[in-house]
Order: structure tokens, then C-alpha cells, then sequence
């Protein structure tokens, strides 16, 4: 198998432009690529670009980038894309099929930053077809990791991380061997609550959860940024990636996110990557990889930051992350509960109706019931993966009903 960063042969760059397909173009992932792109058009040709049901945002994208179709995934939206793309030669879909297919256009290189499991099927079409995949939705890994990477296997598929402790630690590895590496640390901003006391956690409004102190992120991975989730979903996503055992994944907590990843060799050196806290930064190293381009973003000023700080993550305040960690040691499907209960949990506090550390208990209590039900078997397909995804939601949606677990 190809683990991203281990010792390979690298590409020589492709002569003329790189054709790209972004999935999920109009999130703030793929806005950032989108930002990219339209700074070196003559490097980069559009194919294909998919969105949920912002068919306005999409249509300015498509024309900005002169893609050749754009598809939204609610056929309600379908009406509204097609009148905004008229006249432009810009061709129109709808529909769940149509975000399949817009993965399987010939781009050599496809952005998968569509947000939460729905993001799993057309992602492995990219996969299955061996496209170049800049992988930003995790889910993918958490929710059927061993799956996706034995189909880029296969396929001769690159995948090249985007989430930006994988990209940093992809680059402090550097083509090194396997048996050298010790192990590697994914950093955490902490989030908006790092310092807060056990008991104001308790209290945390939607609205104090999305301030993150450092990134600018769509909402759902600002909350588990908040809960620390994200870093727990990470900690799953490398395992995959990475090919790395549980106990060869730390984490650290560093609060002015400019060290993102780190990489410890058996001789005791340790490699870091740093750069602004800013998705443009990782998203460029994936788009020009294994080139690199001129980056928009302001560069790092060491000198001004003045001192950069480390702690060990608190798993008491936070207990997402011991419950994601537990998860990535129990395995199966373990993973594949834990994120679609926290898509649930998520969606339910920031709409008001759950309180902050009702996540983690939802969470919990899910992946117990799913144990009992014998739930937790590796998925063997991405539909048995999207299977388990289903029952977990109803499950969590049921426990909240029967008021099996605390809303406030
Ligand atoms: N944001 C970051 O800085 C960051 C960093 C690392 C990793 N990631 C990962 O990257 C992924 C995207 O994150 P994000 O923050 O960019 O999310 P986001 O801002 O919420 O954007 C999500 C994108 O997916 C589309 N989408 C949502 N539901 C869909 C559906 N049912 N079918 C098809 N498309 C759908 C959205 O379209 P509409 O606009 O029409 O809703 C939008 O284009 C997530 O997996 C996240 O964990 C994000």
C-alpha cells in the first residue's frame, strides 16, 4: 500500500494545466481552493464543481472558474442553478447521482471537501477511478478508513491530506522510511474553551462554541473543534492515512496553531511543519504537489509571535477525544458510530435543543448502544458503512427522545 509521505517515487508535474474537480466548492474549504485557483488560472483548468443547495454561490464559482458543469445535490436547487449558469455554456445537474458523477469527470486531481459522510461516495468514485484526491472530508477515514485506502491502493490513487496536521506531518515525513518513525504528534489550537473551568463549559451557548480562536472553518468542525472531537476524528483519519498504530498518534495542545503537525524519528529528531493558520496554506501544497506555488497568505513573522506554547490535551473537560481515541482502538464500525453521533449531536446543539457536554454523552451513549446491538463490525462496503452511518443517527435521534441521555 502507498502510505502518503513514506519513501515513493514522485510524479514528475503533468506538462500543461492540472484539470481539478472541487466537491463541496462553495464550503470554506472549497472557497479556499476556489481563492487558489482564480490566482493561477493558467496552471489549473475546472471541471467539475458540486455544492448541496447554494446554487447561486456555486453558479458565481463555476463562471469565475470556467468549469464546465456545476451540480448541486438538491434537485429542489436545480431550477435556480440552471437560470443563473444560462447563456454560459456551463452545463447543469442535480441530484446525489449527478455529485457521483461530477467526481468521475477527467480531473487528474479532485478536492473532496464536501462536509459529513454524504461526502463518502463520490469521494471513493474520485478514489476508485485513481484521480489524485486531496482528501479534506475526514469522514471519509473515520467512517470507512481501511476501505478507502485499500481502493486508492488498487486504483493507484494519490491521496494527499488536506486537513492541515496531516498535511504537516505528510511534509515533516519527507519520503522517510517506515521503520524510522517513532511516532507523530497532530497539535490543537484547544479551542474556544481551553481554558475554561469544568463548570463554564457547561454552560456554552452555539454561539460561544463557533468563535474559534484561530481558523475560520465551517460550522460543524468549528463545534468539534470546541468539544475537541475534531482532534479526535484526526486521530482516526491518521491512523488510516498513515497506517500507524493507536499508540503511534499523539496529541498536543498548542494554542497559537502554528505548529501543525510533528514528526518523531527512532534517532530522536523531531521534524515540524509550521505556517499561518490559514487552509489556503495546506490546500496550496495539495493543488501543486509536488510542486509548490506562490501562497496569498501573510507570511509567518517568528519573531513577532514571540514564543510558541505546548500542553497536554485535557481529556476530563474534553471528553470527546478519549471517546474518539477509545473508538479508533475498538475499531469495526466503532469510528463510523462515533462520527455519525456527533453529526447528530452537533446539528442539535447548535439549533438550541442540547446542551454543549450533551455532545460527548450523545456520543457515548450511541456507541454503547450500537455495542449491545453488535453494531460495531468492520463495514466490508461503503454502503455497509453508510448503513451503520443511518442506524447510529437513529439511534442517537432515539436515545434524545426517550430522554436516555440529558439534553441539558
Ligand atoms: N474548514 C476547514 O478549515 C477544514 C479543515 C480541515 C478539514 N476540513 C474538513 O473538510 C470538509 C469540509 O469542511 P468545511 O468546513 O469546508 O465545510 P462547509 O463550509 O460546511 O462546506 C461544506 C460543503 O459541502 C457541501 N455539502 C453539504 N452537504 C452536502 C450534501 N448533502 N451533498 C453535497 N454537498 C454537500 C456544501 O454545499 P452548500 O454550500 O450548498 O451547503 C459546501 O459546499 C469537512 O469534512 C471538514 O471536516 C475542513
Amino acid at each position: 500500500m502507498t502510505v502518503p509521505g513514506f519513501a515513493r517515487t514522485v510524479p514528475h508535474a503533468v506538462a500543461g494545466p492540472r484539470s481539478v474537480t472541487i466537491l463541496g466548492a462553495t464550503g470554506s474549504v472549497g472557497l479556499s481552493t476556489v481563492d487558489l485557483i482564480k490566482r493561477e488560472p493558467q496552471r489549473y483548468r475546472v471541471e467539475a464543481v458540486s455544492a448541496n443547495r447554494n446554487a447561486l454561490a456555486l453558479a458565481k464559482i463555476a463562471r469565475e472558474v470556467g468549469a464546465r458543469v456545476a451540480v448541486v445535490a438538491d434537485p429542489q436547487s436545480y431550477g435556480e442553478l440552471k437560470e443563473a449558469l444560462a447563456g454560459t455554456g456551463i452545463a447543469a445537474a442535480a441530484g446525489v447521482d449527478a455529485v457521483d458523477e461530477a467526481a468521475l469527470y477527467p480531473a487528474d486531481w479532485v478536492m473532496a471537501a464536501i462536509a459529513g459522510s454524504v461526502g463518502l461516495r463520490p469521494t471513493m468514485a474520485a478514489i476508485e477511478r485513481g484521480a489524485t484526491v486531496a482528501l479534506a472530508n475526514k469522514e471519509c477515514l473515520v467512517c470507512a478508513g481501511s476501505l478507502f485506502m485499500r481502493a486508492a491502493a488498487k486504483a493507484g490513487a494519490t491521496v494527499l491530506p488536506v486537513d492541515s496536521e496531516h498535511n504537516a506531518v505528510f511534509q515533516a515525513l519527507g519520503g522517510s522510511r517506515r521503520e524510522d518513525l517513532r511516532r507523530i504528534i497532530l497539535t490543537a489550537s484547544g479551542g474556544p474553551f481551553r481554558t475554561w473551568t469544568a463548570e463554564a463549559i457547561k454552560a456554552a451557548t452555539p454561539e460561544q462554541a463557533l468563535r474559534h480562536p484561530n481558523w475560520v472553518m465551517g460550522p460543524k468542525i468549528t463545534i468539534d473543534s470546541a468539544t475537541m472531537m475534531n482532534k479526535g476524528l484526526e486521530l482516526i483519519e491518521a491512523h488510516h492515512l498513515f497506517a500507524l498504530p493507536p499508540d503511534e498518534i499523539d496529541v498536543l495542545v498548542h494554542p497559537q496553531s502554528v505548529v501543525h503537525g510533528l514528526v518523531e524519528f527512532r534517532d530522536g529528531s523531531v521534524v515540524a511543519q509550521m505556517g499561518p493558520a490559514d487552509m489556503r496554506v495546506p490546500i496550496a501544497h495539495c493543488l501543486a504537489w509536488p510542486e509548490r506555488i506562490d501562497g496569498p497568505v501573510a507570511r509567518l513573522d517568528l519573531a513577532a509571535l514571540g514564543q510558541l506554547t505546548f500542553e497536554e490535551a485535557d481529556s476530563m473537560r474534553f471528553p470527546a477525544l478519549a471517546l474518539a481515541r477509545q473508538a479508533m482502538r475498538t475499531g469495526g464500525a466503532a469510528p463510523t458510530v462515533l462520527n455519525a453521533a456527533d453529526e447528530v449531536a452537533v446539528a442539535e446543539f447548535i439549533a438550541g435543543r442540547i446542551s454543549f457536554p450533551a455532545i460527548a454523552a450523545l456520543v457515548e451513549a450511541t456507541l454503547e448502544a450500537a455495542a449491545a446491538r453488535g453494531l460495531l463490525a468492520d463495514p466490508a462496503s461503503i454502503d455497509a458503512a453508510l448503513g451503520v452511518d443511518h442506524i447510529a443517527r437513529s439511534l442517537a435521534r432515539d436515545l434524545l427522545l426517550n430522554n436516555a441521555v440529558k439534553a441539558s
